[in-house]
């Protein structure tokens, strides 16, 4: 009765409160939130409102929080989610006992709020971060907070997982249906395992995993990385589990939600300018992320068919592997093992960590001392490095058959892969290194064959060197079976070759780069490589053309073509490159139906590691490259599309701290060129910062910069570009295929970085060290100057009319290109 007397009482001073201040963020113990009266609570930046709605077509009110400012009331979160009011009777308020309750009809309670601890005087207050606190009226500790009873929705500053000191789990529960916001059967949290993991669960049944931490990501989620936009913090010790992500570009508002319908994890960002709420990631994204899809030591690969495969040294149960009905039943081992035998462990990179629910974790242990404990207990089955961070620490064990295993694309940082090691009998491992030597055997046999039969003639006059040669090659073939590392570069002989692209074929013809035609071969141990054939007007002096090969090998990084060897016999003069399956950036960005597939992410990925390359080739390797010729075309990608850079080293190399140099032989492309390289013949590794700031307008683009045709006007890119950047119509430049996931905020940075790098002077232009860091950092950017767009024209004019020396070879080797 007296909580009544206190509603009546307190609601012609709630009345002039509200009417006076619309915007109040917070309520005290005398005063209420009524549906009836439509009063709300506003966070103090406007960002969330707190009060009574209707979802979907359900006529049923519930208490909830709600973006203010986005129309169409964006809930995130329900206070009576299995209790509705039906109808407008719903009152919260703090009552004189210090609790805060949700009363509805005939003022019965439809929710309270679980605070052990009471106050009292407190306060009820909704922060700007969407957290609604019950606390103390001086400024202080929290008594409750509706950050710890998660709805559907993950806001940035929420953890989600465990407080172990009061056994609290913050776990996201989807909605019933879009009508009701009971909790539904699909949910989304931290499994308290020895090696913890977020688990997607479906009723009690797990659904999808994310894999357990590596200290940079969830092995089988590294979708969930830091971005520009937000980063994310993972703890895990005695008091704590979460994981929880913050928002670094704080104008950018981000929501991740537990989707029933679609049985998904999805994040979402807000886009001004469409009105609308953009999806740009969901989980489970594919068939291998489907909970144990493959069985015990199946390993699920997409892109395979079946996607089911075994974990090598394993063979399938069951014998129809194309029935996906029969797919649950896994793999068994080629040969059982007991534990008397003798065994080993063979090593797996780039799988998603098996399910860790039988783990073991130790966080000391070195990986030497892993491989010996598991060693010794018969029952451990693998072992792995807990932590990929510095090299890698920590030691993770299992027990039981390993499930979930799937083979994971491409990752950001795949420098960090979590390698596992499986127990295997030795007598596998012997088998294995048998197939291997045979192999070599047959190569071995087969370079005889071909030395003793094609190509006597050749032979006979070199017989000399004939026995070292095919130590060579053995030696070769050998380095390229066990993917040395060994910066020695191996020699090809032409016979090789010749088999490898069957006689230089023009089937096997990819294409032709600047200095002559490239084909594609398989060697006979089924390695595929890329041989650049140089034409005979592009080499210097033989001694000369193996330094350089020397040079150019020692330059190794993830984001650089790898050279395999050179050959230099007769006339012929070529260079082997490992083969990159999706052949050239230009062949994807500038075709219509092929663009689809660079997605935001992958183009972003692209353009860092372009940066990475080129950044290496500049300043890191001990050689200081100037490409002089970075395009399009050259930059190629392999299987998971990253961005591996080619040609490098063709052009001249410098030594010390050379950075400029004047040349009378221009190289380059139409197009691409710096202004001061292409009439002066100056060149620097500005003038390749120039051609990355081209190249990086087309990706964003989809549009050549050469043979770019508006009708309207006589634009080439740069101008167009620069013109819609100069009005705030950045946006209108974005590739259409972009249009519907792509981060604005990374967009319009990375064009922002490419109109600095396009700068007429070069002095102007940033070093590739800052473009790097320029990509990766949340601080402002200096406004770009003008960009040096016309070179084009005043090029081909200086080429008709007046022809001083240098301006005339430049102009014809550029038409050649
Ligand atoms: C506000 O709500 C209370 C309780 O439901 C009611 O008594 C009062 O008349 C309402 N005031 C207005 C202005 O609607
Ligand atoms: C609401 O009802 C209409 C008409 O029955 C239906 O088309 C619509 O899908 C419903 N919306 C939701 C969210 O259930
Ligand atoms: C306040 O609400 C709590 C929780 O519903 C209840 O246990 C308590 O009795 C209420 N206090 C008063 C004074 O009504
Ligand atoms: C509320 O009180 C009215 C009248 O006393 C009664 O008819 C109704 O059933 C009650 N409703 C609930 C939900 O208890
Ligand atoms: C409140 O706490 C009790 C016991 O601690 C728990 O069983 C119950 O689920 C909690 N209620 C809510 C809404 O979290
Ligand atoms: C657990 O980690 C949190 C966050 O890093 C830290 O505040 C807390 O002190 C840690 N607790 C223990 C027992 O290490
Ligand atoms: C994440 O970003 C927030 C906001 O910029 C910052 O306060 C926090 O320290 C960052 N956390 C980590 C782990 O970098
Ligand atoms: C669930 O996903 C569908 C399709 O993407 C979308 O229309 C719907 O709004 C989503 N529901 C929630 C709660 O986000
Ligand atoms: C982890 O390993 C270290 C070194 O082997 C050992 O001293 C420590 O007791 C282990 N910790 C646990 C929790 O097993
Ligand atoms: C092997 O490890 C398991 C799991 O930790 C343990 O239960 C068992 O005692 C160990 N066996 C031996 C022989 O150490």
């Amino acid at each position: 009765m007296d909580i009544f007397a206190a509603v009546l009482l307190s609601s012609s001073l709630l009345f002039l409160f509200f009417v006076f201040s619309d915007a109040a963020d917070s309520i005290t113990q005398s005063q209420f939130i009524s549906d009836s009266n439509g009063t709300t609570l506003i966070s103090k930046d406007q960002g969330f409102a707190l009060g009574f709605f209707s979802p979907g077509n359900s006529t049923n009110r519930y208490l909830g929080i709600w973006y203010n400012k986005i129309p169409g009331k964006t809930v995130v979160w329900v206070a009576n989610r299995g209790t509705p009011i039906t109808d407008s009777s719903g009152v919260l308020m703090v009552n004189s006992s210090g609790s805060l309750v949700l009363l509805g009809q005939n003022l019965t309670v439809a929710w309270s709020a679980n605070s052990t601890k009471k106050a009292r005087n407190s306060i009820l207050q909704l922060l700007d971060s969407g957290n609604l606190v019950l606390r103390e009226e001086k400024e202080g500790n929290y008594l409750w907070e509706s950050f710890n009873y998660p709805s559907d929705t993950w806001l940035a500053g929420m953890k989600l997982g465990w407080d172990l000191r009061i056994g609290l789990e913050r776990r996201l529960t989807a909605w019933k249906s879009p009508d009701d916001p009971s909790p539904g059967e699909l949910s989304w949290g931290f499994e308290l395992y020895n090696y913890p993991e977020i688990v997607m669960k479906k009723g009690s049944k797990k659904f999808f995993r994310s894999g357990p931490w590596n200290g940079n990501f969830f092995s089988g989620m590294p979708e969930l990385q830091a971005t520009l936009l937000y980063n994310f913090t993972f703890v895990s010790n005695k008091s704590e589990v979460y994981f929880m992500f913050e928002m670094i570009e704080k104008s950018a508002t981000t929501r991740a939600v537990l989707n029933q319908s679609q049985e998904q994890y999805q994040r979402y960002m807000w886009i001004e300018e469409k009105k609308e709420w953009s999806m740009f990631l969901n989980l489970p994204k594919d068939k291998c992320d489907s909970y144990n899809l493959c069985g015990p030591f199946g390993n699920c690969i997409m892109g395979e068919a079946p996607v089911c495969q075994c974990v090598e040294g394993f063979k399938h149960k069951s014998l129809e592997t194309w029935n996906p009905e029969e797919w649950y039943k896994g793999c068994e081992r080629n040969k059982k093992l007991s534990c008397q035998d003798k065994i080993g462990f063979d090593k797996f990179s780039g799988l998603k960590m098996p399910d860790t629910t039988s783990s073991l974790l130790n966080e000391t242990m070195s990986l030497n001392e892993c491989r010996v404990r598991c060693l010794n207990n018969c029952t451990c089955i693998a072992y792995s490095n807990s932590n990929t961070r510095n090299g890698g620490s920590g030691c993770a064990m299992w027990f039981e058959d390993l499930i979930d295993i799937r083979q994971m694309a491409a990752n950001k940082e795949d420098a960090n892969s979590q390698d596992i090691y499986i127990r295997m009998p030795a007598s596998e491992q012997a088998a294995k290194n048998k197939r291997k030597m045979k192999v070599i055997v047959i190569i071995v046999v087969a370079i005889a064959v071909v030395f003793g039969v094609l190509l006597i003639p050749y032979c006979i006059c070199r017989r000399k060197n004939l026995r070292d040669k095919m130590e060579n090659n053995i030696m070769l073939d050998q380095n390229i079976e066990l993917q040395n590392e060994d910066l020695e570069v191996p020699f090809f002989s032409l016979a090789t070759i010749a088999i490898a692209t069957n006689n230089f074929s023009s089937d096997n013809k990819l294409g032709e780069g600047g200095f002559g035609l490239v084909y594609k071969g398989t060697l006979i141990d089924g390695h595929e490589i890329a041989v650049k054939r140089l034409s005979r007007s592009s080499i210097q002096g033989l001694n000369e053309f193996k330094n350089e090969v020397m040079l150019i090998a020692k330059l190794q990084h993830r984001n650089l073509v790898r050279l395999l060897g050179y050959c230099i016999e007769g006339d012929e003069t070529m260079l082997i490159y490992e083969y990159m399956p999706n052949r050239s950036l230009d062949s994807f960005i500038f075709d219509e139906t092929r663009a689809k597939v660079l997605g935001w992410s992958i183009r972003f990925n692209i353009i860092c590691g372009i940066a990475r390359g080129l950044l290496y080739l500049h300043e890191d390797s001990r050689l200081r490259i100037i490409h002089r010729d970075l395009k399009a075309s050259n930059v190629l990608l392999d299987s998971k599309m990253n961005p591996k850079i080619s040609d490098f080293g063709m052009a001249r190399h410098f030594g010390g701290d050379q950075t400029e140099g004047n040349t009378e032989r221009v190289v380059g492309t139409y197009g691409y060129m710096a202004p001061e390289y292409a009439i002066d013949g100056l060149f620097s590794v500005k003038s390749d910062v120039f051609s990355f700031g081209i190249l990086l307008l087309e990706i964003l683009s989809g549009k050549k910069n050469r043979g770019f045709i508006r009708p309207s006007q006589s634009l080439n890119l740069v101008a167009h570009a620069w013109n819609l950047w100069k009005e705030c119509r950045p946006l209108e430049l974005l590739d259409t295929c972009l249009e519907d996931c792509c981060i604005i905020l990374e967009f319009v940075r990375c064009l922002r970085i490419s109109f600095l790098c396009l700068q007429q002077h070069h002095e102007d232009r940033p070093n590739m060290s800052s473009v790097v860091m320029m990509l990766h950092s949340e601080s402002s950017l200096p406004e770009p100057k003008e960009p040096a767009c016309f070179i084009g024209k005043r090029l081909s004019l200086s080429s008709k009319n007046q022809s001083p020396s240098t301006n005339e070879i430049t102009v014809t080797l550029l038409e050649a290109q």
